[in-house]
């Protein structure tokens, strides 16, 4: 080719990329041992179900490496490797360090260890700043900072879309602001708030920001440092994961709190000084197996090996994708009737939407309506889902709160046409 060719070929607009295949569902599925059966399961904003990778990296671990850690014998050091691996598997999950990276037995544990860390740096008359559409771990957590005479405000979320707006945060914004605590994704409305640009503007006003990303990070890539957060939660049973929990945090805030172990941990000792009693060994290594999940499913649809992140924006975009066509109808469905109610905004917000629908139905109890789907067999829930005050602030606890159908992306159109005909049933 002639250079003044190759010139060309460069100022020629560059083709659009291909477009993505679409999810291979039935691949998908065959990973996780536990779909297997007649049961539809949508409760997974409760829980995930775990890949083969994920139960045969516990099973490893237990049944060849679980000896002491910390010693100088190869067994010890190889199960050491294994929980570092697990570690790092995490952490690059969220794209954090492995030492930004807190493991504990839940998000509710690890924000209220969080809350015990940070309480030292704060005064009386400072302000912490949580929400009523949060789960309660990201609320309850902070509450005993009152008794050192710290304020707690609350950001109300918006009775009619039923979300988080910075107007209603603005008028809360204060010299004396020290932290925002707020959901990414509400676990009863499946709307995606957005985090990077509320913690620019909480940044702003000199505070830091407590992200709860439970109900996001099962359906959408996690980016902690493209977001900008301070602090991150998430549960990573609900991420195709063990039962564990996963808080990041940026490695100066970590520094700078206090330590949770035993008196001789140094402060330097990042994450260490927050596990006190150490990490659940077995449970940390397997998740490395979610890493090997994922990567799996990169591979079954192209995608070359390349780096760590763009394997993920690969992964999680196809997830994304899916998930979209699974809500689409189901949203159709409810918001056809008239006597049902969708909580959160309407079609404008979808795009913003994880698959988790929740509902009312005049007239009728959430508790009377989930029984009648069990028996199409397709596992879906009712009730407040630990937002206690959200549930509350919709005026909805009479009723027994919502029924929930939280999808992932093993879920399949079929199976939603099967709800959606169970709907139909009961309704
Ligand atoms: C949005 C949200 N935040 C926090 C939690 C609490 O998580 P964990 O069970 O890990 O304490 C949940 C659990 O359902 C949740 O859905």
């Amino acid at each position: 080719m002639r250079s003044d060719d190759a010139g060309l070929d460069s100022a020629a607009p560059s083709p659009a990329p291909p477009p993505a295949p679409p999810l291979d569902v039935e691949f998908v599925r065959r990973q996780f041992p536990a779909l297997a059966g007649e049961w539809a399961l949508m409760d997974n904003a409760g829980g995930s179900v775990l890949p083969a990778s994920v139960i045969a990296r516990a099973t490893a671990y237990m049944s060849r490496y679980q000896v002491q850690v910390g010693a100088s014998y190869p067994r010890s050091r190889e199960a050491g490797a294994r929980i570092a691996a697990g570690r790092a598997a995490a952490a690059a999950l969220v794209n954090a360090a492995p030492d930004e990276v807190v493991l504990g037995p839940s998000t509710t544990v690890n924000l209220q260890t969080l809350r015990r860390a940070l309480a030292p740096g704060l005064a009386p008359g400072d302000e912490v700043i949580v929400t009523d559409l949060d789960h309660e771990s990201n609320i309850g957590a902070w509450l005993p900072l009152r008794e050192r005479g710290v304020v707690l405000r609350t950001w109300p979320f918006d009775r009619a879309r039923h979300t988080l707006e910075l107007d209603a945060l603005e008028p809360l914004l204060g010299p004396r602001t020290r932290l925002v605590c707020f959901t990414h994704a509400a676990n009863v409305v499946g709307y995606t708030h957005d985090v990077a640009a509320i913690t620019r503007r909480v940044h702003a006003a000199g505070a830091r920001v407590c992200v709860d990303g439970v109900a996001f990070a099962p359906h959408r890539r996690v980016d902690v440092k493209a977001l900008g957060v301070d602090f991150y939660a998430l549960s990573l049973y609900k991420v195709y994961g063990p039962h564990i929990g996963l808080l990041y945090g940026a490695r100066e805030h970590l520094l700078a709190a206090r330590g949770q172990n035993h008196f001789f941990i140094e402060e330097s000792r990042v994450p260490y000084k927050f596990e006190a009693g150490s990490v659940n060994h077995e449970l940390t290594a397997s998740l490395v197996g979610v890493r090997e999940y994922l990567a799996a499913v990169d591979r079954h649809h192209g995608g070359d090996s390349g780096d760590a992140a763009s394997q993920l924006d690969r992964v999680f975009a196809l997830f994304a994708a899916h998930e979209r066509r699974l809500l689409a109808p189901l949203l159709a469905y409810l918001r056809a009737r008239p006597d049902v109610r969708v909580i959160g905004p309407g079609p404008e917000g979808d795009e913003r939407r994880v698959p988790t629908v929740a509902f009312t139905v005049r007239g009728r109890r959430a508790s009377e309506l989930v029984p009648l789907i069990d028996r199409a067999r397709v596992a879906i829930r009712w009730g407040d889902f630990y937002a206690r005050r959200a549930i509350d602030g919709m005026g909805l606890r009479a009723q027994d709160g919502v029924v929930r159908v939280s999808m992932v992306h093993y879920n399949t159109l079929a199976e939603v046409e099967r709800l959606i005909a169970a709907l139909d049933d009961a309704l």
